[in-house]
């Protein structure tokens, strides 16, 4: 018998991350080749009708997979028995503007969203967070969905932790293949700090094959402030690498991985306070995310990996203020 369609709702649909991401999903990319899907998009009622255009191209493309798209403003229609959230609708940073500007503008969308997540979504829901602040806007869903298991409330690092991947590839002249044990930790911000200590690129610690003052003065910070470069570049923040990480993110927590890097609820693991959605080194295994346990942290490392959790748990306290959480 076919395989009952599995239900992925995006919210932000009708922009430029959605653009590059509703294709891939229907195509199979998000869940896998034999994985039938229906789209349910999430816009705000002024964009609903680009979506509708986009979700008429998505018919143009006869995808196999895809057995259906619905187009609403809204949120309990949306998630109704949705397995899988990606929740990419919020307002971008623009030029000159700091993440924590974000989190007034943003925090009020995801509280309602986390609510209709609760109330709608299929017991094996999963969220993916994509709109900025993620970690925190994460944070606020899933405070608002106290019936869903809080670990299935994660944010996206991925994008940083293939930048990470693609600079040292390109530092080393090897493949990115050639590239093992990558780790975000942290925020998705300018605070994350990628970690080469144990990263291994043909079986050898990757921060002993780069100079010291590369991989402080060059490597960390241009895969930190990336973003802000890509925005800088293109007049617009980064759209189909976005995507992309998107679509690796969930692929490889339903499927499985040995070692990637994503934000997800800290148990207190290297002393990131519980709680709070933070990136680490993770595999997934049975459709889990687990930590990665037992490595190491060096005095550089720990004062990094501080520093961005520091930043999380002052935008915590700011929600709370907020009265968000
Ligand atoms: P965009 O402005 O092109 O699209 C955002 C869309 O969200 C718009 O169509 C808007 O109408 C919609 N939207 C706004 N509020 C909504 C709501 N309450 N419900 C449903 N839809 C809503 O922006 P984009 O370039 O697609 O980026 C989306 C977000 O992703 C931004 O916050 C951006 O900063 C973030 N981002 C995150 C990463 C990451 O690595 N985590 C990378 C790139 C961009
Ligand atoms: C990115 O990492 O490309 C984005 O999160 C940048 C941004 O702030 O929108």
């Amino acid at each position: 018998m076919a395989q009952t369609p599995v239900k992925v709702t995006v919210t932000g649909a009708a922009g430029q991350i959605g653009y590059a991401l509703l294709f891939r999903i229907a195509s199979g990319q998000l869940l896998g080749a034999d994985v039938p899907v229906k789209l349910s998009l999430l816009e705000i009622p002024q964009a609903v009708k680009a979506a509708e255009g986009t979700a008429m191209e998505l018919d143009d493309c006869a995808f196999p997979l895809l057995s259906g798209i619905e187009v609403t403003d809204d949120a309990n229609k949306a998630f109704d028995g949705a397995s899988v959230a990606l929740l990419v609708g919020a307002r971008p940073r623009t030029a000159g503007m700091e993440r924590g500007d974000l989190l007034q503008a943003n925090g009020g969308i995801f509280g309602p969203q986390g609510k209709a997540i609760n109330d709608n979504a299929a017991d094996d829901i999963r969220v993916l967070v994509v709109g900025n602040p993620a970690n925190t806007n994460s944070l606020i869903a899933q405070q608002h969905a106290p019936d869903v298991p809080a670990e299935r409330f994660t944010a996206m690092t991925r994008l940083d932790h293939n930048r990470a991947l693609s600079q040292l590839a390109a530092k080393l002249q090897v493949p990115v293949t050639e590239i093992k044990k990558m780790t975000i930790w942290g925020n998705h911000s300018a605070t994350q700090y990628p970690d080469l200590f144990h990263a291994e690129v043909g079986g050898k610690v990757a921060a002993e094959q780069v100079d010291e003052a590369w991989l402080r003065d060059t490597f960390i910070p241009t895969v930190a402030k990336r973003g802000a470069a890509i925005i800088e570049a293109r007049g617009a923040s980064s759209a189909a690498s976005a995507a992309n990480a998107a679509i690796d993110h969930v692929f490889d927590w339903v499927n499985g991985t040995e070692w990637t890097s994503a934000a997800i609820p800290s148990d207190g693991s290297y002393g990131v306070p519980e709680g709070l959605i933070s990136s680490f080194p993770v595999a997934s295994r049975d459709g889990k995310w687990e930590i990665i346990q037992g490595l190491e942290i060096d005095a550089f490392s720990r004062e990094r990996i501080d520093a961005s959790v520091r930043e999380l748990e002052e935008e915590r306290a700011a929600v709370r203020e907020l009265g968000l959480i």
